[in-house]
């Protein structure tokens, strides 16, 4: 039998969050010794031996990933979280996703400018969380090196948008 990849840990569950959505269900991933740490030491390996400061995690999925990431790399980690959830003094990003809108929140004292830094999320869809992250860390003067996800869904456009901007975008399956 095969080597199971990344992939094969990932379900997708229809109509959800509402219909339509095929969602990709990656706490199955998560659950797995195997798979997570599948799926982080995939996406550490194109940064071996680079200069990152800070891995920026993306609510909520970013996060599991972010903190193993930044454990890793021996960086600390920074949350962005979604508005009214953080308790310092925030800058704020609205955006569109694939199914509504929202707004972002980082703490203003959370980064320092110049600080290389790691932007982290489970899943790219349109782009808008992301690219609210990236609006948000480089406002406080952050250098992203990189934007690290598992699942890239390239028909809804997300890495065309943030390689548009410059971004190096990474992801371990479409
Ligand atoms: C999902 C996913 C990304 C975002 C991607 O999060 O984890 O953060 O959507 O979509 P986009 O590329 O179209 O912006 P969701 O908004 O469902 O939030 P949650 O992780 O807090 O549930
Ligand atoms: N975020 C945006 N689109 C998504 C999808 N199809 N599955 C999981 N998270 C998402």
């Amino acid at each position: 039998m095969p080597a199971k990849s990344v992939t094969d840990y990932i379900r997708t569950i229809p109509d959800f969050p509402q219909e339509g959505i095929m969602f990709r269900d990656v706490t199955t991933l998560f659950a797995d010794p195997r798979g997570f740490r599948m799926a982080v030491d995939q996406m550490l390996h194109p940064h071996a031996g680079e200069e990152i400061d800070l891995v920026v995690g993306l609510e909520a999925r970013g996060f599991i990933l972010g903190g193993a990431i930044a454990h890793q790399l021996s960086t600390g980690f920074v949350p962005i979280r979604k508005k009214g959830k953080l308790p310092g003094k925030c800058i704020e990003q609205s955006y569109t996703l694939e199914y509504g809108e929202a707004v972002v929140e980082l703490h203003e004292d959370a980064i320092t400018a110049g600080q290389r830094i790691l932007l982290v999320d489970d899943l790219l869809a349109t782009g808008g969380t992301a690219e609210a992250g990236i609006s948000l860390i480089e406002r406080l003067g952050g250098k992203i090196t990189a934007c690290s996800f598992i699942i890239d869904l390239p028909d809804l456009g997300g890495r065309a948008k943030l390689e548009a901007m410059g971004m190096e975008v990474h992801a371990l399956c479409a």
